[in-house]
């Protein structure tokens, strides 16, 4: 686990809070905090990017990715992602993964643009029952 500040942790919530529809809530974020490794993004001192992976066995898990919304398109989701795939690749990990939510276009645009593939869809994968696609790249 890293360690926190309360002004980053306030940042990635509100960041959370604009990305999502079923955002995390304080408690919500504080265990995925403690849980999950991240990378995070600063402009001017303040996290505009973040995302949330951990190792499983041979694959990298990515728990989630959001980019502030003034900040989109510019490629900050493509460093964030790179830089787990970097990480993977050097503990010789074979597969990043993630689950999406079949209504997000933009982050499985997003996941395509960087060559993962849909393997699979699994019908109420979240919880108000939305299906979720797996999305994943071979390393
Ligand atoms: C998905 C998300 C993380 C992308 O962040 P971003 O920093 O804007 O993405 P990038 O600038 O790195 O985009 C890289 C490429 O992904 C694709 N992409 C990004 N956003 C897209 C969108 N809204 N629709 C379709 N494709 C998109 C594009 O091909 C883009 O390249 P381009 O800008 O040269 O066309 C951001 O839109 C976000 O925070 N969304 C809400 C949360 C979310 O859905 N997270 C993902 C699921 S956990």
């Amino acid at each position: 686990m890293t360690e926190t500040t309360q002004k980053e942790f306030n940042e990635i919530l509100e960041i959370d809070k604009e990305a999502f529809e079923f955002n995390y809530n304080k408690s919500q974020m504080k265990n995925a905090l403690d849980y999950f490794d991240r990378f995070i993004i600063k402009d001017k001192g303040k996290i505009i990017a973040f995302v949330l992976y951990k190792p499983e066995k041979d694959k990298m898990f990515i728990r989630r990715l959001a980019v502030k919304k003034e900040f989109r398109r510019n490629s900050y989701a493509q460093k964030l992602v790179n830089q787990i795939i970097e990480k993977a690749k050097k503990m010789k990990l074979k597969k990043v993964y993630a689950f999406n939510r079949v209504s997000n276009l933009k982050g499985i645009g997003f996941f395509k643009k960087m060559d993962f593939k849909i393997t699979n869809e699994i019908a109420k994968y979240f919880s108000n029952d939305e299906a979720a696609y797996i999305v994943e790249k071979n390393l």
